[in-house]
């Protein structure tokens, strides 16, 4: 069957014919696979962590929408139901023995497609009922690929609305109308964060040092959420109006950890997920003001099967309202390889079809 692979740490992204392991639990078919940052850096050679499962070479893929082609003795699942694969598989700690490998606490866990364990770029793969998440409405299933990306996004919900109840976090009409969320960056992962934090009822402004792409501008646009570029306008200027009460960092660079410890509001909420930039040990500065506005500053990465499912709901619920399609802006066959490594103009989600 056809496969992309890639060879880590070096990286390199390849087609190649591969024979099916047969593993314990059911036979799935790929339908699509979406391709986001983290594959790039590890075709890039980038990713540090990146590893095979067996041999040299990684099956490359994690966010992925597959059918059921052989549910062998579950009683659950069906042949022909569509399913999200979940990317990360528990180690031994507690948190992994209680379903939130998430938070692992030893790093003994593996991820598909991206950290010891084969992806999901391929015809056929085998897993186990545990680690798929149902797609009940036939009619999301253009959308249901962005349910890997999403369910990191449910994370951080959970994350807000914990850190929300040190104190009274709402406006004096009991909403939350008044209050502002900065959303650093505008690739899949930013407008995802800022599309469902504003169906929360905050004000959201998504931010970048650029114009907004077409695609990214009618996104925003149709949602009513505010793009900022600070090419233009400095932050520093901008909160003037609309002061920062909250913010999600999508970027992970040393400017955006600057821009969010000197302009954000005194309690305010950070939760930072980006990790594409490299973080210079030696500047420290920033911490100054998340210590003395006690600034809950939370970092964030993957998500439990709960938010798999919380994902599809909302897919279900906003998908098609919230014009999430939009994000998709090109399906490609298996042998485009070239789209690892070459950005089309206006780009957001690629997806792969394998069906
Ligand atoms: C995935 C996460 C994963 C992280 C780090 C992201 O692209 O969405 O599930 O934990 O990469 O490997
Ligand atoms: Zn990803
Ligand atoms: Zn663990």
């Amino acid at each position: 069957m056809k496969a992309i692979l890639t060879k880590p740490p070096g990286g390199g992204v390849e087609i190649a014919d591969i024979k099916l392991r047969i593993e314990e639990g059911l036979k799935l078919r790929t339908l699509r696979t979406g391709i986001c940052g983290t594959d790039k850096e590890i075709v890039e050679g980038r990713l540090s962590f990146a590893r095979p499962e067996i041999g040299e070479k990684l099956v490359l893929g994690h966010e992925a929408l597959a059918v059921i082609e052989d549910p062998g003795s579950s009683v659950t699942f069906r042949k022909g139901d569509i399913v999200v694969p979940m990317v990360r598989r528990p180690g031994k700690c507690k948190m992994c023995r209680l379903g939130r490998q998430d938070y692992c606490e030893d790093g003994d866990f593996v991820e598909a497609g991206i950290r010891g364990r084969d992806g999901f770029m391929r015809e056929e793969f085998y897993d186990k009922e545990k680690f798929l998440v149902k797609v009940e409405d036939r009619s999301i299933e253009d959308l249901a690929v962005l349910t890997e990306p999403l369910k990191n996004v449910m994370k951080m919900v959970e994350i807000f609305n914990f850190q929300k109840l040190r104190i009274p976090t709402y406006c004096d009409d009991s909403t939350m109308s008044c209050k502002n969320l900065y959303v650093f960056g505008t690739g899949t992962e930013g407008l995802l964060i800022s599309a469902v934090f504003k169906t929360m009822g905050l004000n959201v402004i998504a931010v970048n040092r650029h114009p907004p792409r077409e695609t990214v501008a009618k996104f925003l646009d149709s949602n009513n959420i505010t793009y900022l570029d600070t090419s233009r306008e400095p932050i520093s200027s901008y909160v003037k109006k609309c002061p920062m009460d909250f913010a999600i960092d999508a970027v992970g660079s040393m400017d955006v950890m600057r821009d969010i410890s000197l302009n954000i509001s005194r309690n305010g909420i950070v939760i930072l997920f980006g990790t594409s930039g490299q973080l210079p040990s030696s500047n420290y500065e920033f911490l100054g003001n998340l210590v003395d506005y006690n600034i809950a500053v939370v970092g964030s990465v993957d998500g439990a099967k709960i938010h798999y499912s919380e994902a599809i709901q909302f897919i279900t619920n906003y998908g098609r309202k919230m014009g999430l399609g939009r994000l998709i802006t090109g399906i490609y066959s298996p042998e485009e390889t070239n789209i690892f490594t070459q950005n089309e103009k206006d780009e957001i989600k690629k997806v792969i079809n394998w069906s």
